[in-house]
């Protein structure tokens, strides 16, 4: 099998469930985003290949130099990212051709960065559990709901996959992720030090079939 027919068929097995979702995900779909001073923007939302590395990686720098207070976001390693666009899933966001905005959930149980391992999970339990990592915003672009946008695609992935609950952390510095955290359904379940040394609230939601789109609009 060819590269490309291996990502076809790992689709596949992941969306057979769901055309729409596996559609949506394979081809990109295009959203339109509103945002509260600014035009309606469309940017076109698709699965992120080993392709796109360098892509993310310089927007993670771009959105890195913006940030103020460093503690707040921990950089994912291109050896992560590697790894991730490989096993687990990836989404961009983008403007014509340009990636401005990226999210990766941690889909691979076997993962060290699934966060199950800090609540004391059984194997079987943290087996069913997904890890929502990663998202940055190129700065241009903020203000338009998107890390709400993506939370929702993952939670629709993350069901369609079988898991049963979604993990993430966020530092308690961090507000606008918070918030959006919370209002995606996540609940705060522990307050521990990681990565080497910062503040991180770990965040737990229950994945049901009746999570609704609509519950966070
Ligand atoms: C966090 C991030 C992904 C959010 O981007 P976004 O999806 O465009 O978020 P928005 O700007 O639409 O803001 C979402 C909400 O937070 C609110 N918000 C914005 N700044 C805020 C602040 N300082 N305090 C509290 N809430 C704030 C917004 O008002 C909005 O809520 P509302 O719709 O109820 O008004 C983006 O700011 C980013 O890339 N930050 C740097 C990297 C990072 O911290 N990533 C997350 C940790 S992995």
């Amino acid at each position: 099998m060819t590269g490309d027919e291996e990502r076809q068929a790992k689709l596949r097995r992941i969306y057979t469930k769901r055309s729409g979702l596996y559609d949506l995900l394979e081809k990109g779909s295009v959203f339109a985003l509103e945002h509260k001073h600014k035009p309606e923007i469309k940017l076109r939302l698709r699965l992120c290949y080993p392709d796109d590395l360098e892509d993310i990686l310089a927007l993670q720098e771009r959105v890195y130099d913006t940030i103020e207070n460093k503690d707040t976001f921990v950089l994912t390693t291109r050896e992560e990212l590697i790894e991730s666009l490989e096993q687990d899933t990836c989404i961009g966001a983008f403007d014509g051709e340009l990636l401005v905005a990226f999210t990766l959930m941690v889909t691979n149980p076997g993962s060290a960065r699934n966060l199950a391992k800090y609540l004391d999970y059984s194997e079987e339990k943290s087996a069913k559990c997904v890890t929502y990592d990663t998202t940055f915003v190129h700065p241009d672009y903020t203000g338009y709901g998107l890390q709400r946008v993506f939370i929702r695609l993952k939670d629709l992935i993350a069901l369609n996959m079988g898991a049963a609950e979604a993990l993430a952390t966020v530092s308690p510095d961090n507000p606008r992720s918070l918030k959006n955290l919370q209002a995606g359904g996540f609940e705060i379940v522990a307050r521990k030090e990681m990565y080497g040394g910062v503040e991180r609230l770990i965040m737990r939601k229950k994945l049901s079939r009746r999570l609704r789109w609509e519950r966070w609009k």
